[in-house]
């Protein structure tokens, strides 16, 4: 295996010495350990998971094997064609994997034009079993208009929370599907997870930077001049977070939005930790649990 050159980063903060104290700011708050699920019997940490070989390049297009050995030189990130490529994220040698991937054109576009006030903005935690039944009545009450489209969307948010609670061996998603019309997390940081899947259905998505940069962009953070990666709109990322282990953590931060009146939306996925709702139906209004 190729020795990791970002293993040679000095010791460092999990939030690189950001003020940033909200868990909606992608987790900067530590989760507290003693609130968190305890592992079951045989459960692996993401740092010390099994090590699965992801095919990388093949059968892709010249340009996206162009995007991919780029990213290649770069230890511990991983690209993948297919879902099935995130599982590359358990290897203790990979802190990124980015699903490299396109939705349906018209519902990009039908995504793009949606007023920004009927777009989903709620956390749930949630079974994934559970996640359409959960979701539908959100939406509803926001009045995101039904239809192909937004079949569509549930259909994908729906097969990310099954994919990201396998990798992650977890029964309950913290499910956050949220429009964001600021700058929202706009400092370089790690989030203080072990992993943790993010997409971004509309508008820009996250930058982030490779590990032998983290410490100058933590350091410099509006003053950093680059390199600074971006993920592509729809592309699917798990990000190693400070808790996966010693050294682990990819620095990241949203995009700056303010002032463009742009409104994103964003769907973040972690494990249940001491911030997340009540568990659904426990937790829902509309669903109570029987007696
Ligand atoms: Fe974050």
């Amino acid at each position: 295996m190729p020795k990791r050159t970002e293993a040679l980063d000095p010791p460092r903060s999990a939030n690189g010495g950001s003020d940033l104290k909200t868990d909606t700011c992608s987790g900067t708050t530590p989760p507290k350990v003693s609130a968190m699920k305890p592992r079951r019997s045989g459960e692996e940490t993401w740092s010390s998971g099994a090590h699965r070989t992801t095919p990388r390049g093949a059968g892709t297009s010249p340009s996206r094997q162009a995007i991919g050995a780029s990213l290649a030189a770069c230890a511990g990130i991983e690209t993948c064609e297919a879902a099935e490529g995130l599982d590359a994220i358990t290897r203790p040698d990979v802190e990124l994997v980015i699903w490299r991937r396109s939705l349906p054109s018209r519902l990009q576009t039908w995504l793009e034009r949606l007023d920004a006030t009927l777009l989903p903005d709620m956390r749930l935690l949630v079974r994934p079993e559970d996640l359409v039944r959960a979701l539908e009545p959100l939406l509803n009450d926001r009045g995101l208009p039904q239809g192909e489209m937004r079949a569509l969307l549930v259909c994908d948010v729906d097969s990310l929370v099954s994919a990201f609670a396998r990798i992650a061996r977890t029964d309950l998603v913290d499910v956050r599907l949220q429009s964001v019309g600021g700058d929202a997390c706009w400092k370089f940081h790690r989030d203080c997870v072990e992993a943790r899947l993010l997409t971004t259905y509309r508008g820009p998505a996250t930058e982030w930077v490779r590990p032998r940069h983290a410490e100058a962009a933590l350091r410099a953070q509006k003053r950093f001049k680059g390199p600074i990666e971006h993920l592509r709109a729809h592309d699917v990322a798990i990000f190693k977070g400070s808790c996966a282990g010693p050294g682990s953590g990819i620095v990241h931060r949203s995009p700056a939005i303010a002032g463009t009146g742009r409104t994103r939306l964003l769907l973040c996925l972690n494990k249940p930790s001491a911030v997340s709702p009540e568990p659904w139906p426990k937790g829902s209004q509309r669903d109570p649990p029987l007696p």
